[in-house]
Formats: structure tokens, sequence, C-alpha cells
């Protein structure tokens, strides 16, 4: 149910920041992380999803890497995706922030999308750390190397105890500072600095609205929650703008 405040700050809004997170590609089938069904139930970060892992076992963290990346490339956008491009047509000043690697927000059409942690399509050699896009890294045969030094290529992640990027969270934190309206959708705003952003939002007056489908952490904190699916309530925020936009 969407308050009549919020309907009201929709039609007249020019600033508004986005944070997704996992629960956003849920509907296209990607798993999230946390929760009964999510991937931090079945394996264990510490294993998976830190440097000293991949240092150990790059094979298991490739094959690991290799695995999501098929869901995903098998999968696409959903109307959660497809919303997020309306708003950046719509909203003057518009920032989507993601801590998703799944790449979905680009693929639905997204032009300018802050990725905190990073994005599983690309790699980067551990050696002279070129970047290495668009290479097919399966590790069928062995691990994937870089085409300049030979070095071996890892994937362009955030993993635990890296720093994110801090010119991509500077825009983030500016972007949650300056604007009128802040949506936290599909994260359990479990995982810091991405969780601070709404808190920072909040802190500079801004009208924060948490999209879930479950409470989270910081539920008793923001001005609204819109409990449901990403993939039909972010439509019907769509709506609300562009019908203020045909009077
Ligand atoms: P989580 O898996 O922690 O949370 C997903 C959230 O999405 C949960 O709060 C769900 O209730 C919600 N959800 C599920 N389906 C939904 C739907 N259809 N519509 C709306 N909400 C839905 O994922 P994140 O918060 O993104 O970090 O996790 C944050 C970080 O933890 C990830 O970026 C990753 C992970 O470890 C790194 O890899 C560095």
């Amino acid at each position: 149910m969407i308050s009549s405040a919020l309907r009201a700050l929709l039609q007249r809004v020019e600033s508004l920041c986005v944070l997704t997170g996992a629960g956003i590609s849920a509907e296209s089938g990607v798993p999230t992380f946390r929760g009964a069904e999510g991937l931090w139930s079945k394996f264990k970060p510490q294993e998976l999803a830190n440097f000293e892992a991949f240092k150990r076992n790059p094979e298991l963290i490739w094959e690991w890497y290799n695995y999501r990346k098929k869901i995903i490339r098998e999968t696409g956008p959903n109307p959660a995706h497809y919303a997020l491009v309306r708003f950046e047509e719509l909203v003057t000043d518009f920032t989507l922030v993601t801590q998703n690697v799944d790449n979905l927000h680009f693929r639905a059409g997204s032009k300018k999308v802050l990725e905190l942690h990073g994005n599983i399509e690309r790699n980067f050699c551990l050696d002279c750390r070129k970047d290495a896009d668009n290479v097919d890294v399966s590790v069928d045969k062995k691990l994937p190397q870089c085409s300049f030094c030979g070095g071996l290529l890892r994937p362009a992640v955030v993993w635990f105890g890296e720093m994110l990027p801090a010119e991509i969270f500077e825009q983030a934190a500016e972007a949650a500072r300056r604007c009128q309206l802040f949506l936290t959708i599909g994260t359990s705003a479990a995982v810091y600095p991405a969780a601070g952003l709404p808190l920072m939002a909040l802190q500079h007056g801004a009208y924060v609205v948490e999209i879930n489908t479950e409470k989270t952490d910081i539920s008793h904190l923001v001005n609204e929650i819109l409990s449901g699916k990403a993939g039909e309530i972010l439509p019907e925020l769509v709506k609300i703008i562009e019908e203020s936009k045909q009077k």
C-alpha cells in the first residue's frame, strides 16, 4: 500500500537514489545470499568469497563463479530492473547503486550503474592488473590466463575483507546525501558500507522507502515499508511518476 505522502513525493521528485541488492534479481531466478534458500545457507563465504580462498584453491572459486555466471546468463532482467530503467529516463537526478554483481541492470538498459561490489562478467589479472572483459573463463581445461602477461585472472568482484572502489562509493554517498527520495530494494541491509547508504540518506533528510518481501535490520528506521516483490511494486511507482508527467 503506497502512502499518500510517497505518492505526492513521486509526483514531484527531482532527485532519487536507489540501492539494490540480490532480492531485485530473485524474480529472475538468481539466488539471494541470505535466507533459507540463500547461497550462504549452502556455501560458506569464508571458503568462497575471499582472496585467501582464491589463492588456496583458484579452481574451486572459478568453478563457483562459472556456476553463478551460468545461472545469470540463462536468465534475464525482470520488471523490477526495467522499472529502474524508466526511473533513469523520468527523473532528472537519478542514481542507481547496486550491490549486485549480476550485470542485470546493464542488460535491462540502465545507462549508469554504480556497482559497489564489482561485476561478475569482468575480470582482471593478478599480475599486471589489466582488465580482461568478455573472456570466457571456463575452467574445464585450465585456469583463465591474462592474454597480455599470462598471469592468473580473477573475477572483478569485491570479496570479504576487500575495499569497495572508493570513487564509486563516494559517488553513491553523495547521491544518498543529496536525494529527496531513497529506495532500498531487495537488500537485507546486513553488509556495510552499502547498508549505510539509506541511513546516510535519512540523516540528510531524504524520505527513505524499503521495498522487500521481508523485514530487515533497518526496517524500523525507514520512513515507509512497501512489503512485497520488487517486480510488482516498482512498476506501480513508475506509473505514478509517468501519470504526473502527463498532466
Ligand atoms: P541478501 O541475500 O542478504 O538479501 C536479499 C534480500 O532480498 C532479503 O532481504 C530478501 O527478503 C529480499 N528479497 C527476496 N526476494 C525479493 C523480491 N522478489 N523483492 C524484494 N525483495 C526480495 O542480499 P544483499 O543484501 O544484496 O556481497 O547482500 C549484500 C551482500 O552480501 C552481497 O552484495 C554479497 C553478499 O555477501 C559480496 O559479495 C561482497
